[in-house]
């Protein structure tokens, strides 16, 4: 399919680097295409970014049915643009649109629909450090009915955002409210997907941690409500001992893209990395006789987050002395060091846009 490019008349300022935050700001163009029924995914086209206009009726604003993904795009300091592993992006948007009833599209071509657009927008694509272009490709229905079915007709877009750092204090460690009223998901449902919705269901536990003063929750198996699972935006992993421990896919946990990359390089440098089921009392434990020597998170936004304290009912477990771990700053260095370039990738994980 071709990809048809209609430029802006009226490019906007680009931003002051050092003031990006996370998610405010947005390029000139977008990346549309539309699927309808016996037509299938056509009409691939980068406009100037704008509004879109909906039906009132249209069924992602009823049903939620929406999914939708985050990659990033940096710039090396030799002017290269490179993307981080963009195809397991894909691969798990399919996965999560097969969950959501909403029809599949071909992998190859929207990673040549992002590419394409990261470069009519290239000039965005930030450079001051722990800067990078956030990719956001998401599908909606948009058939105009209040009648609960998989929608026949939808939308797929790609915008582009120049982001700083996720959290306000960058690598600086967080502070983590274990959630206990709140579930986030079960079994069988869609927390192993990016469904839209399942960041809708989450807000509640993130504002009440929030008044508590904890940046984000830590969400604990929906049915026995013992397991840890997941925070808000990243996945979690956890050193007790000379064992690096992260939860396994048991299907209410999003499968991270930087999780899956950490467990590889962590493996390639000889540490044992188990997924496996870990309950918040094991940790409280491991917290109580010293055995907990790191916490941090993964994710594209947060990248590796270190975490500082955790708190649960009324335990509070400050680990590492509240600051970043070896492994969790060799980990950040490592993996900022392949996505920027100043690592040789060995791992095969980089493509670049060319
Ligand atoms: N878990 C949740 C709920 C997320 O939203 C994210 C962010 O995408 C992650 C984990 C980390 O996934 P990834 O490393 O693919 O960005
Ligand atoms: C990401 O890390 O890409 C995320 O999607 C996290 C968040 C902004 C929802």
């Amino acid at each position: 399919m071709e990809i048809k490019i209609q430029r802006t008349a009226s490019p906007k300022e680009k931003p002051d680097q050092n003031k990006l935050g996370f998610g405010k700001i947005f390029t000139d163009h977008m990346f549309l295409m539309n699927y309808d029924e016996g037509e299938g995914w056509h009409d691939a086209r980068i406009v100037p970014y704008g509004p879109i206009a909906l039906d009132p009726a249209a069924m992602v604003l009823h049903y939620a049915q929406e999914v939708f993904e985050g990659l990033k795009a940096y710039r090396t300091s030799e002017g290269k643009i490179q993307l981080f592993r963009p195809e397991k992006n894909m691969e798990r948007m399919n996965l999560s649109c097969d969950r959501l009833c909403i029809p599949a599209f071909d992998e190859e071509f929207a990673i040549k629909a992002i590419k394409e657009l990261v470069k009519v927008d290239q000039d965005w694509i930030p450079t001051a450090e722990g800067t990078s272009l956030y990719i956001r490709p998401f599908i909606f229905a948009v058939d105009p009915m209040v009648g609960v079915h998989p929608a026949k007709h939808l939308i797929f877009a790609v915008i582009l955002s120049p982001v700083g750092a996720y959290y306000p204090n960058g690598i600086e460690p967080v502070k983590i409210f274990v959630e206990q009223k709140y579930v986030r998901a079960v079994v069988g449902g869609t927390g192993f997907t990016k469904a839209g919705a399942n960041y809708a269901i989450s807000l509640k536990g993130q504002e009440e941690a929030e008044k508590q003063g904890y940046v984000q929750t830590l969400w604990l198996d929906g049915v026995e409500r013992k397991y840890i699972e997941e925070v808000g935006a990243m996945n979690v992993f956890f050193i007790i001992g000379n064992e690096v421990v992260t939860p396994a896919l048991v299907g209410s946990i999003l499968g991270g893209i930087t999780r899956l990359s950490i467990i590889e390089l962590l493996r390639s440098k000889g540490y044992t990395v188990n997924e496996r089921r870990l309950s918040v009392d094991e940790l409280v434990e491991a917290h109580r006789s010293g055995n907990l020597r790191e916490a941090f998170g993964t994710g594209t936004a947060a990248v590796i987050s270190p975490i500082g304290e955790l708190k649960y009912g009324d335990t509070v477990m400050k680990i590492n002395d509240g600051k970043i771990g070896e492994t969790s700053q060799m980990l950040y260095d490592t993996l900022t060091g392949i996505q920027w370039g100043r690592i040789p990738d060995t791992m095969g994980w980089i493509q670049t846009v060319e």
